[in-house]
């Protein structure tokens, strides 16, 4: 007869198991934590980037060139975001910290689904789909949640330019603030640091990810395939973030 204890955990008993005994988590996530609310990933099935060019959505370039057709995709996401509702993906997350740990958020989406699940320490790598910026004077960003807006592209109060979207495109720096507070982060220590629903495809993303295994942090990685950073985390669970996340917090093994 076997002995149980001699049984490996499956992956998902062994994250519990961190979980439970993590008192520091860090969660970076993408577009697949959003997924199950009905908001379309980039590079997945179904994805923004499978049907549509990048450079004409989210660069610069292509707002100078034709600002009410790059607002015409950021209105129908933003419409997207406000009807949506926090999956249990979010709402997973967001009951960690209130169970009294530390939980920093560092996301690359722009939505605001995080926050609404409960969760209060979120950053965004990527900038936020409600949040607006003159495209040509330095008047400051701001939190506009106008959907939807009546002509396009809205204009700046200040000097009459164009509008954009305070979101990251292509070829744009990224802001410092979330990479200050990751840093902050990792340097009181980090238990646990779940990657999930993200291809990882960005070299900082990466980084961020080691940079918290470094700091002494299981690294876990959440989806239902297999992503660039697979081959270099502790633990690796396929599932989709709604059904594993809450079975992380249950601490028993539902996602088959
Ligand atoms: P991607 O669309 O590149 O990847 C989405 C990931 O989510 C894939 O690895 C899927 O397998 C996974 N996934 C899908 N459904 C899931 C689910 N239910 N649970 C868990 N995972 C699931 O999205 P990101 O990696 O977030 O940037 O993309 C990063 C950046 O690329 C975006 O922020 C955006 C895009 O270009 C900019 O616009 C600057």
């Amino acid at each position: 007869m076997a002995d149980p204890a001699a049984t490996p955990d499956s992956p998902v008993e062994a994250a519990a198991a961190r979980l439970a005994a993590a008192s520091r988590i860090l969660v970076l996530s993408g577009a697949g934590i959003s997924a199950e609310s009905g908001i379309p990933t980039f590079r997945g099935r179904g994805g923004w980037w499978r049907n549509e060019d990048p450079s004409r959505l989210a660069t610069p370039e292509a707002f100078r060139a034709d600002p009410a057709h790059v607002w015409e995709w950021y209105q129908y996401r933003r419409q997207l975001v406000r009807d949506a509702v926090p999956n249990a993906a979010h709402r997973a997350v967001a009951g960690w910290a209130s169970d009294g740990r530390e939980v920093l958020v560092d996301t690359q989406n722009v939505d605001d689904l995080h926050e609404r699940a409960g969760s209060g320490a979120v950053v965004h790598i990527h900038g936020s789909i409600w949040r607006v910026r003159c495209f040509r004077c330095d008047a400051p960003a701001r939190e506009d949640r106008t959907v939807p807006f009546e002509t396009l592209p809205p204009t700046c109060d200040a000097c009459g330019g164009p509008l954009r979207p305070d979101v990251v495109w292509f070829g744009e720096t990224l802001p410092a603030a979330p990479f200050r507070a990751m840093e902050g982060f990792l340097a009181g220590g980090v238990d646990l640091a779940l990657v999930v629903g993200t291809e990882a495809t960005f070299g900082y993303i990466r980084a961020l990810a080691l940079a918290a295994r470094e700091a002494g942090a299981a690294l876990v990685e959440v989806n239902p395939s297999p992503t660039t950073l697979s081959d270099e985390v502790d633990i690796r669970i396929e599932g989709a973030a709604g059904s594993v996340l809450p079975a992380l917090t249950d601490g028993v093994s539902n996602t088959d």
